[in-house]
């Protein structure tokens, strides 16, 4: 059976989040088959255990990304686990190539509003893929697909409703990347 890996890297799921937290009740529940790595929870401290993480990547057959989008990329938690686990030999270099062929699907949350990455500021949407570009190039992973949630700011959800309202959208957001990834997984099925 094909295999997939939710990584979420929203380092304060409990306390700080609305929408990625949404999002992750949601495609857990439509994805109860997936391995679920939330790193809020495995890895607090941001030490990682690199073995256990490699056999998980290497498991998988598609492999969503989770995250809200800090300082226009993804968080600390997130990043230093990839820097971490991806590491030469393992994921790129001339004999790295754990990752290669398996998908990769991004779900982001992102504070500001889509006009604000329209292309009138000095950040674009293109450039929020920036890293996850170099990542895929690297390690010949495809990227196969990506949701950007945006205006969902933490600075702005100031009542119960807007809270509620955006959650109901990450979940909105979360089904369209569920579809996605059934897609992906049962190609990669066949394919075998
Ligand atoms: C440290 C930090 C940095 C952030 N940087 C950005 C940013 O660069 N661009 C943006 O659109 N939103 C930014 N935001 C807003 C978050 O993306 C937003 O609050 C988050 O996606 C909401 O998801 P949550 O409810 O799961 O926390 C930032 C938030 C924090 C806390």
């Amino acid at each position: 059976m094909n295999k997939i890996l939710l990584v979420s890297g929203h380092p304060d799921f409990e306390k700080e989040s609305v929408a990625n937290r949404a999002a992750f009740e949601t495609l857990t529940k439509l994805l109860p088959e997936a391995e679920v790595n939330r790193l809020d929870v495995l890895y607090p401290n941001y030490i990682f255990d690199v073995e256990k993480e490699q056999a998980k990547l290497v498991e998988a057959d598609v492999i969503v990304f989770q995250y809200p989008i800090f300082w226009y990329g993804m968080p600390a938690l997130l990043q230093k686990w990839i820097e971490d686990v991806f590491l030469n030999g393992f994921s790129h270099g001339p004999k790295g190539k754990a990752l290669v062929g398996k998908k990769l699907v991004l779900l982001m949350t992102a504070g500001a509003p889509e006009s604000y990455y329209n292309g009138e500021n000095a950040v674009s949407e293109s450039d929020l893929l920036l890293p996850i570009k170099g990542i895929v190039e690297a390690t010949g992973m495809e990227l196969s697909g990506y949701e950007i949630l945006y205006g969902v700011s933490y600075g702005t959800r100031i009542n119960e409703d807007i809270s509620r309202e955006y959650a109901e959208k990450a979940r909105g957001t979360a089904r369209k990347v569920v579809e996605l990834v059934k897609t992906l997984a049962n190609n990669n099925e066949q394919n075998r």
